[in-house]
Parts: C-alpha cells; sequence; structure tokens
C-alpha cells in the first residue's frame, strides 16, 4: 500500500527503527526490494535518481514504481532524490513520486532554504518534501573513493551540517525530514567511514522532525542501529546495492549466454542479489 513518507518514517521511528531507502534504476529492483520488505513485513522506500527522472523513460519507471507501491501488502513510498531543478521534481510528481528531496545542500544557506520554499509553493502541501544541511562529498550514481579530491569526482562539497543552523532552516523551510552531513558520503568511503555522532546527537536535539542518513552503503550494521535512537528515520542505500548486482552478472553472465542466452534467469538473479541486500538491511534497521 502506498504510505506518505512521512507516516512511513515516524511510525517506524516510534517502534526504535528506521525505514531503508533503495535507489532503483530498474524495475527488476523496485521488485526484489518490494518483494523483500513485504517477506519482512516492514515499509520501505524506492528512490529515483534526478537523472532518471529527467528522462520520458525515467518518469514512465517512476509511474510503475507508484502501481507498485500501491499493489504493495506493506506500506510503500516513492521519492524522488536530490533534485535541484524544480522542472524534475513537478514531472516526477505528475508521474507519481509522493516525496521529493529538493536539494539545494550545494548552494549558499539563503539560495538553499530558497529552492525548498519554491519546491513547496510548485508542488502543494500534499508531497511530502526532505531537505538537505550541509553537503556529502561523492557522486550519487558513480561510485568513487571518498578520498579522491571532490574536483576530480566533479561534486563541490558543503562539509558537515552547522547544528546552529538547523532551527531556522527547519522552520523557515518547513521540511518534513531533513537529511544530514555528519561524515557519510555517496559512495565508497575510504577506509572505515567515521561517522560524527556527536553532531547527529547535536542535530537531533535541535529539531524534531526525523533526520536523514545519506550514503548509507559501507557504513558497518553495528554503526547503522544506532541511528534511530538519534532519530534517524530514514537511511539512504545504493552504491551496495549495485555492487552486489553488477558482481552477481558479472559471475552469472558467461554461463547465461551460454545456456541459449538465457536473459530470463539471469534476471533471476539480479532479483535475488538486490532481495538478499533488501533483506539484510532492512533486517539491521529493524534491530
Ligand atoms: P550510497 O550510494 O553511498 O549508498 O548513498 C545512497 C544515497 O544516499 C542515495 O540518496
Amino acid at each position: 500500500m502506498r504510505t506518505r513518507l512521512d507516516c512511513l518514517v515516524t511510525s517506524a521511528l516510534r517502534q526504535g527503527s528506521a525505514v531503508p531507502a533503495f535507489t532503483c534504476y530498474d524495475f527488476t529492483t523496485a521488485l526484489a526490494v518490494v518483494g523483500a520488505a513485504e517477506e519482512s513485513g516492514r515499509g520501505v522506500i524506492l528512490l529515483v535518481a534526478p537523472k532518471t527522472a529527467a528522462t520520458p523513460n525515467g518518469l514512465r519507471l517512476i509511474s510503475a514504481l507508484r502501481g507498485l507501491a500501491d499493489a504493495a501488502s506493506v506500506p510503500v513510498s516513492v521519492q524522488l532524490d536530490h533534485a535541484s531543478d524544480t522542472r524534475v521534481m513537478s514531472d516526477a510528481v505528475a508521474a507519481g513520486a509522493d516525496a521529493v528531496l529538493a536539494d539545494g545542500s550545494s548552494l549558499p544557506y539563503e539560495d538553499n532554504i530558497a529552492l525548498v520554499c519554491a519546491a513547496r509553493e510548485l508542488l502543494g502541501p500534499d508531497v511530502v518534501l526532505e531537505a538537505e544541511l550541509g553537503g556529502l562529498a561523492g557522486d550519487e550514481d558513480r561510485a568513487f573513493s571518498a578520498g579522491q579530491p571532490a574536483d576530480e569526482a566533479g561534486v563541490s562539497v558543503a562539509g558537515l551540517t552547522d547544528s546552529a543552523q538547523v532551527e531556522d532552516f527547519v522552520a523557515r523551510t518547513g521540511a518534513q525530514l531533513l537529511a544530514v552531513a555528519v561524515g557519510n558520503v555517496h559512495g565508497r568511503y575510504k577506509g572505515e567511514p567515521q561517522l560524527r555522532w556527536d553532531v547527529l546527537q547535536d542535530i537531533a536535539v535541535r529539531t524534531h522532525i526525523p533526520l536523514v542518513l545519506h550514503g548509507a552503503s559501507g557504513i558497518p550494521a553495528e554503526e547503522l542501529v544506532k541511528a534511530a535512537s538519534m532519530n534517524v528515520g530514514k537511511v539512504n542505500f545504493n552504491t551496495e546495492l549495485r555492487t552486489g548486482v553488477l558482481t552477481t552478472l558479472q559471475e552469472q553472465l558467461p554461463a547465461h549466454r551460454a545456456d541459449g542466452e538465457n536473459l530470463q534467469a539471469l534476471l533471476g538473479h539480479w532479483n535475488a542479489s538486490a532481495a538478499d541486500f533488501a533483506a539484510g538491511t532492512l533486517a539491521t534497521l529493524s534491530r
């Protein structure tokens, strides 16, 4: 059943857990994620990357994900991730997304607020808005080592969330969820992730809206289980899911080509890899 993202996250937090959100570039992965959620009896969030949503096929994918969410036996939300282009936001919502991350984190503070307010004005009161304060290193769609200089990876980095700005930012944007930068990165970490739990704690006492941890791939399970106790109700995964699927496909491809170009069976392995990852993550976050 399709469920408002803020309701899904708030009700998980009330039970002491967080909801995983998975980037889906395709329908096979989304089927696997929703299947794993149904198996576990827990809700899940399907994320669509802005580069996906910027294409006509991407908008059709959003419509298909909405149908999948409507028919699921557990709560499912469809969210446009990391959008900074208001046209992509309105197209994605028209196609069926019911939540948007209006991401002005690479902009100056006042411009970040203005982007979220413009998104609210454009999308109306029913679309759930996440906003981001502070910026993450890394590319959302292509993994790179977090040790690589940001300009080499084509990204700019705003740095850790300034907790002193949190109350003002939340009040002025009206955001319903807040994505934070506390040492998390998109893509691969160089060495062990060094999350700043002190910064997260400081943010958590300054706002009551649920917090969102992006860049969860590579953060050990023992760390992730602590998140909900600091009001992190949504945890975003992409790279690890892709790595698992691509490794599986690489291993399975030769045998399936030899077996009469057996795409159907290969898709079964794709599904199993994504479902295993989603199931493990659902179990970790509800520990
Ligand atoms: P990772 O690719 O590091 O898991 O980050 C995913 C993410 O934050 C999507 O918004």
